[in-house]
């Protein structure tokens, strides 16, 4: 009798074990965080950057003189990118673009491949935008934005913002919880993004589109704009497993996210694309 209720409390403990291990979260525990300088090298705007923590943590702003940005030192061919980052808490950020991508446009000017997370500012303590987009050899011409509002203020605390590229899906997150998945149908040929990047994160003024498409513009009078960053994560797929597959639980979340988030998709916008683009039916939509 005793054997067996202790058999029995063993077997809910694991039962409850396998519960909390299912990976909808093991995104996290993969993950080896890289140093500032064995990472990336600086862009520009050298003096408006300050590395933190011993490499940790790095800090990078926009003021009247200049904005500014890193880049990684090696480039990627399919990786999972990861960072945390804390937006400048200004009362007015209107025409501030925070930006953590992948691109090889440095490489390949006329046919570049990219991958965006894009936080646009906000005009009179409104709320921080987040954009993300693709392109793949040099689709300029065939824009995929979407963009979301955020279920906290970005500017309050760090949260993490992560890309999965394999040769098949592209997955962009937002604290683990999968918000976007693209994945790649033949009818797309070039435009999904499939050769080596380098991760980049900048700041910079978007007077010119990022708010209320160019309506207000950064005022520098509330300058300097800080945007933090930590937690760098570079891994390529070749190093560690990059499995795409959701599980049902992140599959929900996304779906949660998705219902409640989403503020436009280039896959809905008929006036833009009369015709979705091939890849919208298999999408996330
Ligand atoms: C926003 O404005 C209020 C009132 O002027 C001020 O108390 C607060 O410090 C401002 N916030 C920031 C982040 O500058
Ligand atoms: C932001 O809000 C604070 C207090 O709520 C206010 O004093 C300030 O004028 C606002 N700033 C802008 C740019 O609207
Ligand atoms: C962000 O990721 C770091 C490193 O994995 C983790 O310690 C932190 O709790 C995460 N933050 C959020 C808001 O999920
Ligand atoms: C990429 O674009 C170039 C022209 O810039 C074109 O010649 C090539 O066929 C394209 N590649 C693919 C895979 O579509
Ligand atoms: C910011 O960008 C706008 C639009 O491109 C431009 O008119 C303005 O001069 C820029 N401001 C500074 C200080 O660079």
């Amino acid at each position: 009798m005793a054997a067996s209720f202790k058999e029995l409390i063993l077997c809910l403990f694991f039962m409850t074990s396998v519960v909390l291990f299912i990976p909808a979260y093991s995104l996290s525990k993969k993950f080896t965080t890289s140093y500032f300088d064995e990472a990336f090298s600086r862009l520009y705007g050298d003096q408006n950057l300050i590395v933190l923590k011993e490499g940790k943590s790095v800090r990078i702003s926009l003021d009247e003189h200049t904005g500014c940005g890193f880049k990684s030192r090696s480039t990627y061919q399919y990786a999972f990118f990861s960072t945390s980052v804390k937006l400048p808490a200004a009362n007015y950020t209107a025409g501030v673009v925070v930006t953590f991508y992948t691109s090889n446009g440095d490489v390949y000017k006329d046919s570049h491949d990219e991958l965006d997370f894009e936080f646009l500012g906000h005009a009179n303590n409104g709320s921080w935008v987040l954009q993300t987009n693709l392109y793949g050899n040099g689709s300029i011409g065939r824009g995929r934005e979407e963009r979301y509002s955020l279920p906290f203020d970005p500017s309050e605390n760090f949260h993490n913002y992560s890309i999965l590229w394999t040769e098949k899906t592209t997955v962009f997150y937002v604290d683990y919880v999968p918000i976007r998945v693209t994945q790649k149908v033949e009818a797309m040929a070039g435009d999904y993004p499939s050769k080596p990047m380098s991760l980049y994160a900048t700041i910079w003024n978007g007077s010119d589109w990022a708010t209320g498409g160019g309506k207000y513009k950064v005022d520098y009078a509330y300058a300097p704009f800080v945007s933090q960053y930590s937690n760098f994560v570079l891994q390529a797929c070749s190093n560690s497993d990059c499995d795409d597959s959701l599980t049902t639980e992140e599959r929900n979340k996304m779906k949660e996210f998705r219902s409640k988030y989403v503020t436009y998709s280039y896959c809905v916008d008929s006036k833009r694309y009369p015709i979705p683009l091939p890849e919208c039916k298999n999408d996330s939509f």
